[in-house]
């Protein structure tokens, strides 16, 4: 706006010092002082001229004021029918603006990727560590985006003081509600949906052995749900897992588990899909299993979304053109597919981090690999422009 108000005085300005407009000042003041209030007139043009010249300046000097999120050029967000989200690491947030810019470009919805679990959220019994997580959602508030939330149970990332916690059941389940209420009610009206539970089957369909499941049984999924939507009853609450989407017994133990779910009135209003997945994926496959999560009548997230092409181990491994366009086949298969389920189970599509570069599947540790739509110098990839491209708001 500056800089409009700048072209304006820019045009006013060149008038002034015009001949054409040598009687422009005294048309307007019409008196006969004229050579007074002409000087006068310039100066107030020249000021005003000045300092809105200034003001842009400033503008394009500072681009880390308020509005530095606002971005013009539009994205992913912008086409897709459905929300689009990518996790996000807390310390690229904090520390670097092109990291938060490409996201509020392409994004309106965001999961923490680390930054809500239960040691980072509740590292001692009575010890809450929230500023990672508000600073997620404060950044998320002021650029109108989306905040779901993961996870409030899991088999890992617990502390210590759980895992060693010595107690009754009532004891347990005291500290399961306690824990999930704790979250919940700090995050009301912030946070839209949570993962409720992540992660509770193996492949073959039984319950996942882990330190819930050992104290509660398999009603620790039930219990975290109903307690979860006491504190906050507009929240949506998620089943999330990976995997599934090989169907098999762990997408019919997921299925019976949402049906019994439904039948007896425990609050869960959808289910997640991580689809860590790669890029020799069937996508008939794909299709299939959507189509079959989404008969469960429960809104679908693809939760975790990345597309691996990452064949062996090579340190020296890269993306070709090749590989890279058939990579942008399987994110337009998959969003293709997701977005042939019905309109309201839509929840969105969530890919695991923002660019190669902060992959989970790309430290210095682990292997090589290029799975997300941008690429390691936050750069958009042949996916994302087949993203952006091909599919079609609906
Ligand atoms: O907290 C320490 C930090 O202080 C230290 O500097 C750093 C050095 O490596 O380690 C830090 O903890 C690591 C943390 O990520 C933050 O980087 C943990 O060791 C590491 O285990 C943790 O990994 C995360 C993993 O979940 C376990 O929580 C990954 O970043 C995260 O991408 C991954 O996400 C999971 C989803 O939650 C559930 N579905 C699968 C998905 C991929 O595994």
């Amino acid at each position: 706006m500056l800089k409009g108000v700048a072209v304006r005085f820019d045009i006013l300005f060149l008038f002034a010092s015009n001949n054409f407009c040598k009687n422009f000042p005294f048309a307007i003041l019409g008196t006969p002082t004229m050579g007074f209030r002409m000087r006068y007139f310039s100066i107030i043009i020249f000021l005003l001229y000045f300092s809105s010249a200034y003001g842009t300046q400033l503008l394009i000097n500072h681009p880390q004021s308020e509005s530095s999120d606002t971005v013009a050029e539009p994205g992913l967000k912008d086409v897709l029918s459905f929300p689009i989200g990518a996790a996000v690491k807390i310390k690229l947030l904090r520390n670097n603006a092109v990291y938060r810019k490409l996201i509020v470009q392409q994004f309106n919805s965001i999961t923490a990727e680390n930054a809500m679990k239960f040691n980072s959220l509740h590292p001692e019994p009575t010890v809450f560590r929230w500023s990672d997580a508000d600073y997620i959602v404060d950044f998320a508030k002021a650029n109108n985006i989306r905040v779901h939330g993961h996870t409030l149970i899991w088999s890992k990332f617990n502390p210590k003081w759980v895992t060693e916690f010595q107690g009754s059941r009532t004891d347990w389940e005291n500290l399961l509600k306690t824990h999930v209420q704790s979250i919940v009610s700090h995050f009301q009206g912030k946070v839209a949906s949570w993962d409720v539970v992540n992660e509770a089957f193996e492949d073959n369909g039984n319950y996942k052995s882990c330190i819930w499941l050992e104290k509660l049984g398999p009603s620790y999924i039930e219990l975290a749900f109903r307690y979860a939507h006491e504190c906050d009853p507009d929240a949506l609450l998620f089943y999330n897992d990976y995997g599934h989407e090989f169907g098999g017994r762990k997408l019919q133990a997921i299925l019976n588990m949402a049906k019994d779910f439904k039948r007896r009135g425990v609050p869960i209003s959808g289910l997640g899909l991580q689809m860590h997945t790669v890029v020799r994926m069937e996508d008939a496959k794909i299709a299939k299993t959507l189509r079959t999560v989404a008969a469960a009548g429960l809104k679908v997230h693809i939760s975790e979304l990345e597309v691996s092409v990452r064949y062996q181990k090579p340190a020296s491994f890269i993306l070709d053109s090749n590989l890279a366009l058939q990579q942008a086949e399987k994110y337009r298969a998959i969003f293709q597919a997701y977005q042939s389920i019905p309109k309201w189970q839509q929840f969105g599509i969530t890919t695991w981090n923002v660019a190669d570069a902060d992959s989970f599947r790309n430290s210095k540790i682990k292997n090589h690999d290029f799975p997300l739509l941008f690429d390691l110098n936050y750069k958009p990839k042949a996916a994302h422009d087949v993203l952006m491209k091909r599919i079609r708001k609906k």
